[in-house]
């Protein structure tokens, strides 16, 4: 089959677009990654904090969990957002971990799709109470704008924004990788660095046949970013 990245440089843009050993080659030797991650000295998250907000298999769109919106994109998101949230001394950081989670759950392609933000935060505000929930109502309205893309006092768009382009190391086409002048925030060259190695060594093992959501947290434990 034509490995995902010949399509996108064919441009040829399915509706569910996943990942192949081939592109994940193609991406490490474009990336040019090392051999180490990096450690990045924060403080870890407790892993039960981030299994209480983890994405379940049915919030999404039943054959969209594998496509590079599913499940692995949500999880890491949730990573990067963590990352965000301790770097710019943020405590509070589950509406943070709950608006990544649920950001691209509603997604019914892997293009624009311009409305996929409005229908995730109708979704969490009639449903938010499945989610573990000590949300305040003013809280739920700022994941509610977040997810949209809208401002929120909270500032869970910019933190979304910029977790959202660390990922984008998974994209095999360069031009859509982070660009530094677009993120709403200075995001360090150091976490910069942690998430293309993160993002493509998650994504590797997945491809070996590991649960994302194992893969994530075991090389979330590795580097120190989760704790039991
Ligand atoms: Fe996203």
């Amino acid at each position: 089959m034509k490995p995902l990245y010949m399509k996108i440089k064919d441009r040829e843009y399915e509706d569910n677009q996943e990942l192949d050993k081939e592109s994940i080659e193609w991406l490490k030797k474009q990336l040019g990654l090392k051999k180490e991650i990096g450690s990045l000295d924060i403080t870890p998250m407790k892993e039960k904090t981030l299994l209480q907000y983890v994405p379940k298999e049915s919030w999404f769109n039943s054959d969209r969990i594998k496509t590079i919106h599913g499940v692995s994109h949500a999880l890491r998101v949730m990573m990067y957002s963590y990352i965000l949230c301790k770097i710019y001394k943020i405590d509070r950081v589950e509406p943070f971990l709950v608006a990544a989670s649920i950001h691209d759950i509603k997604r019914i392609n892997d293009r624009k799709d311009i409305n996929h933000g409005k229908r995730a935060s109708e979704w969490f505000y009639k449903n938010n109470i499945m989610i573990k929930n000590d949300f305040s109502k003013e809280e739920i309205k700022e994941i509610c704008l977040a997810v949209e893309g809208r401002d929120s006092k909270l500032k869970i768009d910019s933190i979304l924004k910029s977790a959202d382009a660390l990922d984008r190391y998974r994209l095999p086409r360069r031009k859509w990788w982070l660009k530094k002048e677009l993120t709403p925030f200075s995001i360090p060259n150091k976490i910069i660095n942690f998430s293309k190695h993160f993002t493509i060594w998650t994504e590797e093992e997945i491809l070996n046949g590991k649960d994302p959501l194992k893969a994530i947290l075991d090389l979330a434990k590795k580097c120190n970013l989760i704790t039991d």
